[in-house]
């Protein structure tokens, strides 16, 4: 094992790492996209696809990106080369980590326009605007905050700048804090939703719906979805991972921790299901109604229920804080390679690329009102640069990944921070090799290439 420190820093403890780590995995993707990609795709066959996909291809992939961070301490593209000359490799693996940054801008410019919805809906919950609301009223408000570009121009650079000013502090003082408090509370909000839910006359067919399998429903996109999201919702793919791992102390052991990740990441998801399908049933909404289903729906519900306005409140404040030790998780492979590579200071580093992933984020939030008419592949800038990164950016990254740890790292060096038993380093081997990337490629090659 190597005793080299990262120059950035590293985190007090395993169980801040595991904080920090669920931070960055828990956001968005579990409360907004997993929901509502669910209802797209029909429900049960595809929550059964995607939880495979966490098992047999994201932990994996996640225990690969820990160790490359650790054994290397150093951000990602560096890590990658340094891992690969280790081990006699190509220093052209290190490409992977160039891919990765781009694909954490190109994250961050959407997720943030949608982080910024969530900061809108927190005044709205304050201000009472919503209370008593009927799903019709929910939908129209919700339409009509994406056609006020001002507003969303207002939410997006608040958001962006919360995101810039925590990377720039560093990793010990800006992501710690945050994730230590709120990330309990998080859960207890949403376990009170999820009670709320089990009240309603909806609950029932919630749960059918997400837990019926029905492989009618199930089609070679969806799949596609499920694999995408499994990356999106882990955080893998793109070195944000391995940028944390780097940050690791040498005791923690990696199979645990990086279980115990998986899982909570998986829980929240489930927990949110349950907690917006029931309320979507009981009042006769649409489940596939999209990018909108928990703006729409969960409004209604705060509604209805004693307290509402508080802990419609509340909700949407967590909401806005694991996205936000999501968000910061975007930025912070490629700053630290700002900082290592050209000795940039942490705070220009932050603010250069903050700079750059906020005006990028102008043209998502613009697909909505002014520039709803430009459209690639029939998709606007939002839906498209969501597709392209969580539907092939990720998986590519995640495959060389694993094509990497599999074929081309040394089994000692692997070993020597993985320390996992004999029999499941050779089950973490067959899935780095075969597993995950065949999985991947059949899921890509039926998406390029339907079956009609
Ligand atoms: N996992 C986060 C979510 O579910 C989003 C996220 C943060 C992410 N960092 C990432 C996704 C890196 C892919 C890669 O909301």
């Amino acid at each position: 094992m190597t005793n080299k420190t990262s120059i950035q820093g590293s985190w007090a403890s395993r169980w801040i790492f595991i904080l920090a780590a669920t931070g960055s995995a828990v956001g968005l993707g579990n409360i907004w996209k997993f929901p509502y990609i669910t209802g797209e795709n029909g429900g049960g066959a595809f929550v059964l696809v995607y939880l495979v996909c966490i098992v047999l291809v994201g932990i994996p992939i996640m225990m690969a990106e820990v160790f490359i961070g650790r054994r290397a301490r150093k951000n990602p593209i560096n890590a990658l080369v340094d891992v690969a000359e280790e081990s006699e490799g190509s220093k052209k693996w290190g490409l992977i980590g160039l891919m990765g940054m781009l694909s954490g801008v190109f994250i961050f410019s959407f997720y943030s326009v949608v982080a910024g919805w969530v900061l809108h809906y927190i005044k709205v919950m304050l201000t009472g605007e919503m209370a008593n609301v009927t799903s019709e009223q929910a939908g129209a408000a919700f339409g009509a905050l994406l056609a006020d570009p001002a507003t969303l121009l207002i939410w997006h650079t608040i958001f962006s700048i919360m995101s810039i000013a925590v990377v720039a502090a560093g990793i010990n003082k800006g992501i710690e804090t945050a994730t230590r408090i709120m990330m309990p509370a998080l859960f207890v909000l949403l376990l009170i939703l999820l009670g709320y839910a089990m009240t309603t006359d909806g609950f029932a067919a919630g749960v059918d719906f997400m837990f019926h399998f029905d492989a009618s429903q199930l089609s070679w996109n969806a799949v596609l979805v499920a694999l995408g999201h499994s990356f999106f919702t882990l955080s893998l793919g793109m070195g944000t991972i391995m940028a944390y791992g780097s940050y690791m102390t040498k005791k923690a052991s990696i199979g645990k921790t990086v279980l115990a990740i998986g899982a909570l990441d998986t829980i929240v998801a489930l927990v949110a299901g349950l907690a917006i399908f029931p309320i979507i049933f009981a009042n006769n909404m649409d489940p596939a109604a999209g990018s909108g289903l928990m703006f729409m729906s969960l409004p209604v519900a705060f509604g209805q229920m004693p307290f509402g306005q508080l802990f419609g409140v509340l909700f949407f404040v967590l909401v806005g804080i694991a996205a936000w030790t999501s968000a910061i998780s975007l930025l912070e492979p490629t700053v630290a390679f700002l900082v290592e590579k050209f000795e940039m200071k942490r705070t220009s580093a932050s603010i250069l690329l903050g700079s750059g992933v906020w005006a990028l984020g102008l043209a998502c939030l613009g697909s909505f009102n002014v520039i709803s008419d430009v459209t690639f592949f029939g998709k606007n800038t939002f839906d498209l640069l969501d597709y392209i990164t969580a539907n092939i950016m990720l998986p590519l990254g995640g495959i060389l990944i694993a094509l990497f740890a599999g074929w081309v790292v040394k089994d000692k060096f692997a070993q020597d921070e993985l320390e996992l038993s004999d029999t499941v380093f050779k089950l973490w081997k067959i899935s780095m090799k075969f597993t995950a990337p065949v999985a991947v490629a059949i899921v890509l090659y039926f998406l390029l290439f339907p079956m009609s």
